[in-house]
């Protein structure tokens, strides 16, 4: 069995249906986990780098799952058929942007309304706010600390209304708005501090449009804390 991070575990319990597709799988850990615990029975691993490409591929031969774990190497969802089966596709240990990117202009391939489960370090907001224009409501969230980072957890299914969300939904997660656990507040509060040292070094008369938007986030986060 393979040793997994409890961060692609919290992950892995999210996975629905039986074929996964991880993108930017680096080892491919995350669908070797998925099939050895019987959380999936086939899987795609896509990595757009070679390196990462080739291990994925090493890790899956020493596992000896070639047969139901495809090693593609490809741009985001490209590695996707046109049309597929995917139930679930698992986006992980990037930044919020890329994760967003990714979706969107891999979005014609999500031909099965597969689960998404996005991981990402920083700006999630950006996955939030392209959700609703693919189809996609979020029906989980998760904010943990591993290490020292912080992550957080995206959970969406497709829903032909999707639940569209206010400004503050966007920025700190509409479920994790609610929780507001410890790691929320750390994150928020360290957000905060690192803006009022940014606000105390820009001048007013120079930086007037710059300052405006800090207030702004500044006023956002307080409003939450
Ligand atoms: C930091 S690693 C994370 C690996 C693994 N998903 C995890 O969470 O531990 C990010 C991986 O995503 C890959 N990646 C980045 N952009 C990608 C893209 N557009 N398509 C596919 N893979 C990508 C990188 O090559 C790298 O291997």
């Amino acid at each position: 069995m393979i040793p997994l991070n409890q961060r692609l575990k919290k992950v892995s319990q999210y996975i629905k249906g039986d074929y996964l597709a991880d993108i930017g799988s680096d080892h491919a850990y995350l669908p070797i986990y998925a099939i050895e615990n019987q959380l999936a029975t086939k899987a795609i691993a896509g990595e757009v780098i070679k390196g990462p490409f080739e291990a994925s591929k090493r890790s899956v031969a020493e596992h000896v799952l070639g047969k139901v774990i495809d090693v593609r190497l490809g741009d985001g969802l490209s590695v996707l058929d046109d049309i597929n089966e995917v139930t679930a596709v698992t986006i992980c240990g990037m930044g919020g942007p890329l994760i967003a990117k990714i979706l969107n202009e891999g979005q014609s391939k999500l031909t099965n309304s597969p689960r998404l489960i996005l991981q990402s370090n920083v700006q999630s907001s950006a996955i939030r706010k392209l959700l609703p224009n693919l189809h996609y409501t979020i029906v989980a969230e998760e904010i943990f600390e591993e290490k020292g980072h912080i992550y957080e957890i995206i959970v969406a299914d497709y829903s032909e209304q999707p639940v569209s969300m206010n400004e503050q939904e966007l920025k700190f997660g509409p479920y994790l708005l609610v929780e507001k656990n410890a790691i929320f507040y750390k994150k928020w509060q360290h957000e905060l501090e690192s803006l009022y040292k940014i606000k105390h070094n820009l001048n007013e008369t120079q930086h007037a449009e710059r300052l405006i938007e800090i207030n702004g986030e500044i006023n956002l986060i307080n409003e939450v804390l």
